[in-house]
């Protein structure tokens, strides 16, 4: 193989290296193009065939169907490990010892409260905002209460921002539940685990014991490690280039956020809910809604299906599939909405549009339904997608930071109109 890319434009040759990952991925460095043809760019809208960094964190292929954590596949870490562990892993690169996973943890139980101030900033929201927003805002908030720029040089200050931010943010999350379902808020137990205890956050009375339940923790433990990265997607990219301005950590955790917010990306867990709470109000006729979204002149698409990298089958949505039966069976959980989300997945599986485009059930699919029969309200489906990928984004803020990348600033290609004399407004 060839360790040379060769690029001929108008009869010159340029010569560019070509970099091989430890998975014997290429990538052609055009680092020197700009510079060596006189200002040529790439122009390549959504980023399909461009690696914008070289990261040790996560590997996938998307024609595999291979997803892995520092080496570690997503099917052993979803069956052995559990989150605490996989977030230590994802940020500090290897997978921790019994102290210090007992240290990782007792440090976010001791940062775990959030200033009481806090509530009067979520107060000032409707009680209608959605969870998404909120939590962006008071991830941007949470600046304002710890000030001071984190020394990315310091083990010692990355490691503290690490910890408040993993022990704030299911507070947070929490929180913006209960403002919207009227509940008092609640700061958990620290006698309990990490995912417990956000459930506990999330759903316990005023007036009643909370009782925790194994096959729920269980589920959401999984779900949270499935989510926790997926190397350079729109949420993890926009924190990576937020952050390569040197803004703060909190401040690029909450443009992720709002990244993440999009129906074509975390969103896609509640819009999958909804499109099967639509089907059924409609008289639950799947093959109608198939034939829609085969339509080309139809906007509509089969949500939770589909993959911008899994072109084979999302490793995470064979997982959780088993998950969410094993949910629904034990919680003896019988839905509609979740018949119908089944036979859509029977049809769409066989159907010779979704075969030939490869076009298979993605974990936001099966996620959108453990997350219902969990009793977790709709518009809080892409809170918990960002309660999982809490870890990867900080790996990769803190991987970006220590590799001293440079600022994000990519190029164009400007089709606007050339120079144009100004016309005062009188002669337009
Ligand atoms: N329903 C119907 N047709 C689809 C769907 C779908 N869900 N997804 C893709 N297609 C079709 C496209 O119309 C296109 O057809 P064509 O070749 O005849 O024009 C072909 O499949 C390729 O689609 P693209 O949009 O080019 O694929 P891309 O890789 O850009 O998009 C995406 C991937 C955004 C995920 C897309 O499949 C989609 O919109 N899916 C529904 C939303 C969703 O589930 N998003 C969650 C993604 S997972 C995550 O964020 C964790």
């Amino acid at each position: 193989m060839s360790k040379i890319a060769t690029l001929e434009i108008d009869g010159n040759k340029y010569e560019f290296p070509i970099i091989k990952g430890t998975e014997n991925e290429l990538g052609i460095d055009i680092k020197a193009l700009r510079g060596a043809t006189g200002g040529v760019t790439t122009i390549d809208p959504g980023y399909k065939n461009t690696g914008s960094c070289e990261s040790a964190i996560t590997f996938l292929d998307g024609e595999k169907g291979i997803l892995r954590y520092r080496g570690y596949s997503i099917e052993e870490l979803a069956e052995k490990a559990d989150f605490l562990e996989v977030a230590y892993l994802l940020i500090f690169g290897e997978l921790p010892t019994a102290a210090q996973l007992e240290k990782f943890d007792k440090d976010i139980k001791e940062e775990s409260h959030v200033d009481e101030d806090m509530k009067k900033i979520l107060d000032g929201f409707p009680k209608s905002a959605h969870p998404m927003g909120v939590l962006s805002s008071l991830t941007s908030a949470l600046i304002a209460f710890n000030p001071g720029s984190v020394d990315v040089d310091s083990e010692e200050e990355m490691y503290g921002a690490i910890v408040k931010i993993l022990a704030k943010f299911p507070v947070l999350a929490a929180w913006t539940m209960r403002k919207r379902k009227s509940l008092p808020l609640d700061y958990g137990d620290n006698s309990l685990g990490y995912v417990e205890n956000l459930h506990k956050m999330m759903f316990a009375r005023p007036n009643q014991a909370y009782e925790a339940n194994k096959i729920v923790n269980d589920a959401l433990d999984k779900l949270l490690i499935l989510h926790a990265d997926h190397e350079q997607n729109c949420s993890t990219s926009t924190v990576r280039i937020v952050g390569s301005s040197h803004a703060g950590l909190f401040a690029s955790l909450s443009a992720g956020i709002s990244a993440l917010w999009g129906p074509l990306h975390g969103g896609a867990n509640q819009a999958v809910i909804e499109m099967l709470e639509a089907i059924k109000a409609d008289g639950g006729d799947t093959a109608k809604y198939i034939a829609k979204a085969k339509d080309k002149n139809d906007p509509f698409r089969l949500m939770g299906f589909g993959h911008r990298v899994y072109k084979n089958f999302d490793p995470r949505a064979k997982i959780i599939k088993k998950s969410a039966e094993e949910v629904l069976g034990d919680l003896g959980i019988e839905d509609p909405v979740l018949d119908i989300a089944k036979g859509l997945a029977d049809v769409a599986l066989k159907d010779e549009y979704f075969v030939q485009r490869k076009l298979y059930p993605n974990v936001d699919f099966y996620s959108g339904i453990i997350y219902r029969a969990l009793g977790i309200p709709t518009e809080m489906f892409t809170v918990m997608f960002a309660l999982g990928r809490l870890p990867g984004w900080i790996a990769q803020w803190r991987e970006m930071r220590l590799r001293k990348e440079p600022i994000g600033r990519p190029r164009q290609i400007y089709i606007g109109e050339n120079y144009r004399a100004f016309k005062a407004v009188s002669e337009r």
